[in-house]
């Protein structure tokens, strides 16, 4: 009999250390000998990375926010056909660095009221949820000191603010109420072990619970 797969999630603002720790607990679970597959979005597929480059490139204002919903939903499939999806029904355990709760937030929120598409078209392309979903939550001006450390050229949102943040630490803390069921919320603002110790005890305490 093949093992159940499961699929996790990490979701918080820019720079609240969700990369950092989707590795951390990947090397952990594979130390317990789990087969482990880490990806991220937008991207985790060579079709969902080309569209990486096109939208987080460039200038704030390169696409409406209804076009980088599409464009984003596009990379999530492609992301989920090829990579998510087979992995899941092999017994892997995917971890995925943000998923369609970004999109909830950053297409749903940041530039007028967009959450009714966001869910239509999730429902009509995706049709799942993460099994697990780890909310790092920090204040946004310490995240964003931490994001803008890293001198990349995957700007575009980063360039919209702490005021854009703001929202988006509310809206994700909405969302971990609304998904009360799937989500799990950490204090990202403590030092990398705490942090990740903190994650490991959700994990084992959802894997326990769902065999
Ligand atoms: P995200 O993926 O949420 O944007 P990262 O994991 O890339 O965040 O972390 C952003 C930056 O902050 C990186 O330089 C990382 O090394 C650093 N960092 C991550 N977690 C912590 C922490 N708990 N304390 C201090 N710095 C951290
Ligand atoms: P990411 O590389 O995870 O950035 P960070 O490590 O700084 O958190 O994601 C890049 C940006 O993409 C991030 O600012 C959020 C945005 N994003 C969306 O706007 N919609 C989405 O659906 C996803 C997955 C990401």
């Amino acid at each position: 009999m093949t093992a159940k797969g499961h699929f996790i999630t990490f979701e918080g603002i820019d720079g609240s250390g969700k990369s950092t720790q989707a590795r951390m607990l990947a090397e952990h679970l594979r130390g317990l000998g789990h087969d482990v597959i880490l990806t991220r979005e937008p991207g985790g597929s060579p079709g969902a990375e080309e569209i990486r480059a096109l939208v987080l490139q460039g200038d704030p204002d390169r696409w409406s926010a209804e076009t980088e919903l599409l464009l984003f939903t596009a990379a999530r499939r492609d992301h989920m056909e090829r990579l998510i999806q087979p992995a899941i029904d092999k017994g892997q355990i995917v971890i995925c660095d943000r998923f369609a709760d970004s999109t909830r937030m950053y297409q749903g929120l940041s530039r007028g009221d967009l959450r009714g598409k966001v869910d239509m078209l999730h429902k009509l392309m995706i049709g799942r949820e993460p099994d697990l979903t780890i909310l790092i939550d920090m204040d946004p001006a310490q995240g964003l000191a931490r994001a803008k450390g890293r001198q990349g050229i995957e700007e575009r949102f980063e360039d919209f603010g702490t005021e854009l943040q703001e929202k988006m630490r509310a809206g994700f803390l909405a969302l971990a109420q609304e998904f009360s069921d799937r989500f799990h919320i950490i204090d990202g603002a403590r030092a990398v072990e705490t942090v990740a110790h903190d994650v490991q005890s959700s994990v084992q305490a959802y894997l326990s619970s769902s065999d």
